[in-house]
């Protein structure tokens, strides 16, 4: 070889190796796209969090037990770590709107309401941080938040900073009052690096794409890089009526939705209504084994003052909690519809599968629902055979089925019957 040919050869190999550099960069580069590169919510958020059930109640006057302040959280933090739900992972305990007082202090920082929260929220982090719980607190991308109490715009920095200061946790950030697609995007943005910046680990929930439908179809690749969980579809109320209309928007965009959500990042479908007043037996059913397969941040908003022990139960279920806070992440999918009854299942580890029967139909008595083993898990859950426990709407372990077989169930209407699935062999 002569010394041209050498060195020609040597430049070659130089370009593959820089090549190859260059390539993995590429490819790192694209793996932390991926996910809010924070360390959180590596499954999804359990906690408590007020709207659903106490709303914008300010009137502590005449409903001091049901307003919007200090004592109610300090009581929620108290029974969260006495009654077993810290146990079973519900952690953030977390105010929404309508807890700042109407103006900014001097200094421009946000100020908590000083009647109904005399303590502030420093006291209070510090008092749910002693009970081994975190705190999480709600802000506004826009000029006010959706009830009109101060919004964040033109102080993202400083609203960051002095959430970090106070010892938050969780930072729920609406979308109201923004004037412009631009806005909401760069607000969201912005929010995320300085929380970032504060150094403190706080979880940042979005609604970033709920307020981008009407206008863009959200690039949820975007979003995942910035919000731990966001929501898409519009408040849950307590009632059936709701939960429906969320279960149909999801099933409508879940080739959009489900491939994007993984550890780091969640769909949030909103609060769990279990344990209040619109729901039935069966429906609160539905949406506990539901909001598991959906891989859904499980944030009730109820009176756990006042719980019946059977919603109590419900929320509480190991075995139902485990399938929403299952490590693989991947979220679960309608499988299909037919007569009026729904499949979903969802990939669990060690290649097991959850599976939900839903029966949809709002008139008559439980009809049976027969399922081929085949069709589940794309041919693979119980291939070639497996164990089935059914976990709701009581647990009962069904035992061993082959890949041929069928499986018969009763389905309460508007209930459901989720079932676990387990290699046997
Ligand atoms: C919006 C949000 C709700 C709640 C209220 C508070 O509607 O979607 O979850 O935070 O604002 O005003």
């Amino acid at each position: 070889m002569t010394a041209t040919m050498k060195l020609v050869s040597r430049v070659r190999r130089l370009g593959c190796v820089l090549a190859f550099c260059f390539l993995a960069l590429f490819l790192w580069g694209l793996r932390v796209a991926r996910a809010l590169d924070n360390g959180l919510a590596m499954t999804p958020t359990m906690g408590w969090l007020h709207w659903e059930r106490f709303m914008c109640n300010v009137n502590c006057q005449e409903e001091p037990d049901s307003c919007v302040s200090e004592k109610l959280f300090l009581q929620i933090a108290e029974i969260m770590a006495s009654d077993g739900w810290k146990d079973v992972g519900y952690e953030y305990l977390c105010i929404d709107d309508c807890w700042m007082a109407p103006e900014r202090d001097s200094e421009g920082r946000l100020q908590a309401d000083s009647k109904r929260f005399p303590g502030g929220i420093r006291r209070l982090a510090n008092y749910v941080h002693s009970k081994g719980l975190k705190l999480g607190i709600y802000a506004d991308v826009g000029n006010k938040t959706c009830a009109g109490f101060p919004g964040s715009f033109g102080y993202y920095d400083i609203d960051a900073e002095t959430f970090a200061d106070w010892g938050v946790d969780l930072l729920k950030f609406d979308g109201c009052y923004c004037d412009s697609i631009k806005h909401l995007a760069d607000g969201y943005k912005h929010m995320s690096l300085a929380l970032n910046r504060t150094g403190r680990s706080i979880v940042y929930s979005c609604e970033w794409p709920l307020y981008m439908w009407p206008i863009f179809k959200p690039n949820y690749t975007e979003i995942r890089e910035y919000c731990n969980h966001w929501r898409n579809f519009a408040d849950v109320y307590d009632s059936w009526q709701s939960i429906r209309s969320i279960l149909d928007w999801t099933t409508s965009n879940q080739e959009r939705i489900v491939p994007v959500a993984g550890p780091g990042g969640w769909n949030d479908p909103d609060m769990l209504v279990i344990g209040n007043f619109g729901l039935s037996r069966d429906q609160q059913i539905t949406q506990m084994a539901l909001w598991a397969i959906m891989a859904a941040p499980l944030l009730m908003s109820n009176d756990l003052r006042h719980i019946s022990l059977e919603a109590k139960a419900l929320l509480q279920d190991k075995d139902v909690i485990a399938i929403n806070q299952d490590p693989l992440g991947k979220q679960g999918y309608r499988l299909r519809k037919e007569d009026n009854f729904e499949v979903w299942e969802r990939p669990l580890s060690n290649l097991a599968w959850a599976v939900a029967m839903v029966n949809l139909q709002e008139i008559g008595g439980p009809r049976s629902y027969t399922i081929s083993l085949t069709s589940l898990g794309q041919g693979l859950a119980c291939n070639p055979d497996c164990l089935i426990t059914q976990l709701l709407p009581v647990k009962r372990k069904l035992g061993f089925y082959e890949w041929t077989s069928s499986l018969k169930t009763q389905i309460n209407p508007t209930g459901t019957v989720l079932l676990r699935l387990e290699r046997a062999s």
